[in-house]
């Protein structure tokens, strides 16, 4: 018995396959119900006690040996099987790449921008970090208004003059300090603004201003713009409402409501059963806010407005949570890979 043994484990340990049907063969010798390895199990029986544990340990190692050939040659013939498809076919398409995809935020704020230079914006930056002077006084801010408190803005330490600029409307006097009207002008970027983070808030968010300063430039081509943008960015067949409303930096100031995007308009939890949703201010630029960057309000006249990107995302794909934007779960990104 012990002599079969051996012939086995040396049969098993010099055997070699190239093929699925070899392979099989050997399986089957050894390993099937009725194969040699069984067959020794059964032997067993014939065997002396004193004997058993022994010749146990040896069916076990053949056993193992025979089942581990087979695996390593299963493997051993797989890869080499797909290799030669490669060869003999070099034209199968490879395994795909995974793509990253552009981040919500930078989409929408693309289309904001592709959307208004179709009538003539263009695109200025302005500083992250800000003076008093451009994130408030300028546009009007009286010495007493709650955005200037510690509260609301976050200031940097030892000087009240300096602050993370709260809203993108300080770009606006940045671009009117230093050029001349007609002046049609888009500014993105990042503001802060000193919240607790929840679902509907964040520290940090995104917004797009727009200004367009000329001759003659009249509340009809702001409500106009407006309604142009707001067809292009959700449907042709959204509708504005204009409600009157308080900014220090334009007068009349107004905020834009849009027909609800999610419910077309027929009521649902993101509009509150209303049908309608604040999408943004606007207004026209306050007089004394042209005089404040030299621009004179005798002779020219503009408007302005101001929204929140998130939001502005938030009601073009139905995002309910805020701080999803800034988590980078994989999860959430992936949705808007194909969205281009
Ligand atoms: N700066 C305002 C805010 O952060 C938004 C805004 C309102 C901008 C009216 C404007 C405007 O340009 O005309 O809430």
């Amino acid at each position: 018995m012990k002599e079969k043994i051996e012939k086995y484990l040396e049969e098993i340990a010099t055997f070699r396959a190239d093929s699925v049907d070899t392979l099989e063969q050997f399986r089957i010798k050894f390993l099937s119900k009725k194969g040699l390895i069984p067959e020794l199990f059964e032997g067993m029986k014939t065997v002396a006690a004193e004997n058993r544990k022994d010749f146990g340990a040896l069916l076990n190692e053949v056993k193992n040996a025979a089942q581990n050939k087979v695996n390593e040659l299963k493997e051993l013939i797989d890869s080499s099987s797909t290799s030669q498809q490669v060869f003999a076919d070099a034209t199968l398409p490879v395994d795909f790449l995974t793509i990253g995809s552009r981040h919500p935020i930078s989409l929408v704020k693309n289309e904001i921008i592709s959307i208004f230079s179709k009538i003539g914006f263009v695109v200025a930056e302005g500083p992250e970090i800000e003076d008093d002077w451009h994130n408030f006084s300028a546009l009007n801010f009286p010495p007493d208004h709650p955005a200037r408190d510690m509260q609301d803005t976050f200031f940097i330490e030892k000087n009240p003059d300096i602050a993370l600029r709260t809203h993108t409307s300080s770009v606006q006097i940045r671009v009117m300090e230093s050029q001349k009207p007609p002046i049609r002008a888009l500014f993105p970027g990042r503001v802060f603004r000193n919240e607790a983070i929840s679902a509907r808030a964040h520290c940090i968010f995104h917004q797009v201003e727009g200004l367009y300063v000329d001759k003659n430039v009249s509340f009809a081509d702001l409500k106009q713009t407006l309604l142009y943008f707001a067809r292009e960015m959700f449907s042709p067949e959204t509708k504005i409402r204009l409600r009157p409303s308080y900014f220090p930096f334009t007068e009349p100031s107004a905020e834009m409501d849009i027909s609800c995007n999610i419910c077309g308009g027929k009521g649902c939890n993101i509009c509150k059963y209303s049908g309608w949703v604040e999408i943004l201010g606007c207004g026209m630029v306050d007089p004394s806010v042209l005089k404040n960057c030299g621009i004179d309000p005798e002779v020219y006249s503009g408007f302005a407005f101001g929204m929140g990107i998130e939001r502005t995302t938030l009601l073009k794909y139905n995002i309910n949570d805020i701080r999803l934007y800034f988590e980078n779960d994989i999860r959430f990104l992936r949705q808007f890979t194909s969205a281009y």
